[in-house]
């Protein structure tokens, strides 16, 4: 690919030597910030309108953040009658802390103070440019005159604040150094510094610093030594909140921020589902959900992921991508069989040693944490493994099959998925069970019967007789036989069809439902003369009648077996 020599490496742009968060762990969630209603929308094709700027805040509010970016009141008549609708018609809980952006620019500094009257917590946000190349190309400005614009629109936020009647208001100050990732380390602590000094942060009143990755240009390492030395270096640490609001250019942004919060970040500033200007801003649901299944509590609540994404759909009209964390359509979907198997031998694994940790392969977190089902968790298709089927069967339908089963209910499964040529929904794999199983009633079919039991003389034996009919082509059959049970008695029965001579090999079963809608199900293995184990499946209210029905199902199949033959 030609071009790549006009492109400079980022290097190393710290004198970083003793750094501490590659030994770090995260151990707790940081403050976070929705922006979606600011840089989220800013970024749509179509932004927001004030109905759905409501819905969206609500659902903010309801997942648990407690700071929100609502928008940039002083850039747009529009975002000003938004912020004003949100103040004036109460939707704003008191817990919750609406933030403003602004640039450093006076007459938009005063046009904010005027859209923030009568909110009760308010983060004035305000921000400028310092990299080196917006300076140079976009500015052509030295640093002192980057800072001047800084210290200037924090002295006039001072001001404003001061002057304001703030007996009701709880007005809090952020400073973004935007481009941050672009800009020398070491002028952006020194502008930070001066931005404190004016604005008279305090520990009982810190300033927070935002540090964008307006454009990601490095590896995340390099992100995080950049964090670790702002960290290091500020004055009057405790006077400071650092927050970081990275972009996703290099795809990094979850990395980004997470390697942040090692590196002494105390707060994200990011998006739902990652949505923002260009590749997006980092996405909150999957750093949230990460720390959640790290045993974190993540302080946000996504255990309603479907509804969170359907609000996020409608009002941003942006969709969540199939395979995007914890959301996607398909994050819950094995196709491959090695992993269904492995799935069901972990939910298995965990049914019987009663687990209350989550030890499931290739699913890092419960579908149902997130709101959403097993049942769309395997689907079946032609190069699923025998395990996928009886996954399916059994989560979803409540049917146990045997484990020796699952190898010729897999082979069906895989023939008619190539028949179809597409993955069976869990449906048309219960169909075809039903088929092959619960209706294979020819040639025969149960008629009326009954069971009975004769004690011996001696009390300590006893007799199972069974007396009844099987249908076979319209012609109704009686017979009859006795045995030490009632699956003994029906064998012994058949022999007078004249059926070959099965071998009865094993025999399960389990209820299905419960209380008086239970059923019992039974499953019956046959060898045939031939060699081939059969299995046959019957269902009932009455488990002796169950496993009759079982076995007849077993012959059915097993004639049907020799017949194709
Ligand atoms: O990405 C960015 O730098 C921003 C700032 C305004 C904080 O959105
Ligand atoms: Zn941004």
């Amino acid at each position: 690919m030609k071009g790549y020599e006009k492109y400079t490496p980022f290097g190393r742009i710290t004198q970083l030597t003793d750094r501490e968060w590659p030994d770090k762990l995260i151990e707790k969630a940081p403050i976070w910030c929705s922006v979606d209603l600011r840089d989220g929308n800013q970024a749509l094709v179509d932004p927001m309108n004030l109905e759905e700027k409501i819905k969206m805040f609500r659902e903010l509010v309801r997942v648990g953040f407690k700071e929100i970016e609502v928008g940039f009141p002083s850039a747009s008549e529009t975002e000003y009658e938004i912020l004003r609708a949100l103040i004036e018609r109460g939707l704003i809980p008191d817990d919750v802390t609406i933030q403003v952006l602004v640039q450093a620019r006076e007459h938009l500094i005063r046009k904010t103070f005027e859209a923030i009257e009568g909110a009760k917590n308010v983060i004035v946000h305000f921000y400028n440019s310092t990299s080196t190349l917006q300076r140079k190309v976009v500015f052509k400005k030295d640093m002192d005159a980057i800072t001047d614009i800084a210290v200037n629109g924090a002295k006039l936020i001072r001001q404003l604040t001061d002057q304001m009647d703030t007996g009701s208001m709880n007005i809090r100050f952020e400073y973004s150094p935007e481009s941050f990732s672009g800009t020398e380390p070491e002028f952006a602590v020194a502008i930070c510094d001066a931005v404190a000094q004016a604005i008279g942060a305090d520990k009982e009143h810190p300033i927070i610093f935002n540090l964008p990755s307006t454009v990601q240009l490095s590896t995340p390492n390099i992100f995080a030594d950049q964090i670790e030395y702002f960290c290091k270096h500020i004055s009057n640490r405790e006077a400071v909140i650092v927050s970081v609001h990275p972009h996703n250019d290099r795809g990094t942004g979850v990395a980004d921020a997470e390697l942040a919060l090692l590196a002494g970040a105390d707060r994200i500033e990011g998006t739902l589902f990652g949505n923002g200007e260009r590749t997006g801003n980092v996405d909150i649901v999957t750093l949230a959900l990460n720390m959640f299944t790290q045993g974190i509590d993540p302080t946000l609540d996504f255990s309603d992921i479907k509804r969170t994404r359907a609000i996020y759909e409608e009002c941003t009209r942006m969709k969540v991508h199939e395979r995007t964390p914890y959301a996607g359509d398909l994050v819950f979907t094995a196709f491959s069989g090695s992993h269904q198997d492995a799935i069901k031998k972990g939910t298995d694994y965990m049914a019987e040693t009663h687990s209350d940790k989550w030890e499931v392969p290739y699913l890092p977190i419960s579908p149902a944490d997130v709101g959403r089902e097993y049942e769309p968790i395997i689907r079946i298709n032609s190069q699923s493994g025998k395990g996928g089927a009886a996954f399916i069967m059994q989560q979803v339908f409540g049917y146990n099959m045997p484990k020796g089963m699952h190898p010729e209910f897999g082979y069906y499964v895989k023939k008619e998925a190539d028949a179809k040529g597409k993955e069976l929904t869990p449906e048309e794999i219960f169909s075809l069970f039903d088929r092959q199983y619960l209706h294979a009633r020819s040639p025969y079919a149960l008629g009326k019967h009954e069971l009975y039991n004769t004690v011996a003389e001696n009390e300590d034996e006893s007799v199972t007789t069974f007396r009844g009919t099987v249908k076979c082509h319209n012609e109704e059959i009686a017979i009859e036989g006795s045995g030490n049970g009632p699956i003994d008695a029906f064998f012994d029965a058949l022999k007078q069809l004249g059926i070959p001579n099965y071998k009865f090999v094993s025999y399960h079963e389990h209820a299905i439902g419960n209380g008086a809608d239970a059923k019992a199900c039974a499953y019956i293995e046959l060898l045939t003369p031939e060699g081939a184990n059969v299995y046959g499946v019957g269902v009932h209210s009455n488990i002796n009648v169950a496993s009759i029905k079982g076995i007849v199902s077993a012959v059915n199949r097993a004639l049907q077996l020799s017949a194709s033959l």
